[in-house]
């Protein structure tokens, strides 16, 4: 195979180190990776004000693929506006690299609510309540308003729908579960139902249901086991990816793989876990959601048997190994591969 060009973005707090050990990883697996650095985040935006530009947007795009660690600042730290960051740069690069897919494997490890279980959430992740539909009238006034819409194209919706049928059709569960709230948000979730309605003829094989999100929650938490593939909007997703890392062992195992299926930029690899500054530095940082999400990542650029082995290694990580710290922890995936 040639070499990748991977774009890193180590980012703050812990998302350097966790990004090295899982590049340690993936040279250890075998897959040759030309790695570009690129410095963004909350400290580069406190040095000098810069977020993303659209130069650099075109230069990530290039790239086979981008490894991000972590984005921002220390929980307390105020100087950085909220959505600063999270509009200016992980959204941009989400909505600019068209990534319409965010997808989260989990795998409940030994002791968590969801052991031995495996699923994963098909999130869309261009659209909903975060395609900043909206404003404020009158602010700061008695009189103000604020309104905040969420955006649900025919066209959004059906290649979020599509991937979660085509990642059930290739799974061992054939089983889509479309989580939404139709008996209130009737609009959108007209759309939705009527999608996964129309899609689901093509999958014969594929099992279909559906859970209001509220009752997906307890679900989540009492029988996880009922899930193989779970379809939702943005926000419900964003939510129900943090109850699913809980269950399964805490987030800092959740990887995540924001893709762009039709390959038109590069998809981007990230831990769902933040960037702990409080344990920065110490080497404590398990760095096991950044190599498993490096492993996706390899998934995506055809390199399945490494992807594969990565994988196994990580499942097989016992809660021992996983106090020891990140050095130890990444030493000890790479003698399981
Ligand atoms: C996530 C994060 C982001 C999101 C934030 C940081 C914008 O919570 O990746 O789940 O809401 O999508
Ligand atoms: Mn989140």
């Amino acid at each position: 195979m040639s070499v990748h060009r991977v774009a890193v973005i180590g980012g703050d707090g812990i998302g350097p180190e966790v990004t090295a050990a899982a590049l340690e990883v993936v040279a250890a697996a075998g897959v040759e990776v030309a790695t570009t650095a690129f410095d963004l985040g909350a400290a580069r935006y406190l040095r000098d004000g810069f977020v993303l530009d659209d130069a650099t947007l075109e230069e990530l795009r290039a790239h086979d693929a981008i490894l991000l660690g972590a984005i921002g600042p220390a929980i307390g730290d105020t100087r950085i506006p909220g959505g600063v960051l999270e509009r200016g740069l992980l959204l941009r690069l989400r909505f600019g690299l068209d990534l319409y897919i965010n997808y989260r494997p989990f795998e409940g490890v030994a002791g968590s609510l969801a052991a031995g279980t495996r699923f994963a959430i098909v999130r869309e992740n261009t659209e909903g309540p975060y395609a900043g539909e909206g404003g404020t009238l009158r602010r700061g006034t008695s009189h103000e308003i604020a309104t905040q819409g969420s955006v649900n194209t025919r066209f959004g919706v059906e290649r979020c729908v599509r991937y979660a049928f085509e990642r059930a059709a290739a799974s061992a569960r054939p089983k889509v579960t479309l989580v939404h709230k139709t008996n209130v948000l009737t609009f959108a979730g007209d759309l939705w139902s009527r999608v996964v309605a129309e899609v689901r003829s093509e999958y014969p094989q594929v099992e279909v249901d559906y859970n209001h999100v509220d009752a997906a929650c307890i679900y989540l938490v009492e029988d996880p086991g009922r899930y193989s593939v779970i379809v939702t909007d943005n926000l419900f997703g964003d939510i129900l990816s943090d109850l699913a890392g809980a269950v399964s062992g805490g987030i800092g195992y959740a990887a995540s793989a924001n893709l762009n299926p039709a390959r038109t930029g590069a998809s981007l690899f990230e831990p769902v876990h933040g960037a702990a500054h409080d344990i920065a530095g110490t080497g404590r940082a398990n760095p096991l959601a950044a190599i498993s999400s490096a492993a996706l990542m390899l998934e995506h650029l055809g390199e399945t048997d490494a992807a594969r082995r990565i994988e196994r290694a990580v499942a097989d990580s016992d809660a021992k190994v996983i106090a020891a710290g990140t050095a130890a922890i990444t030493a000890a995936v790479i003698e399981r591969l």
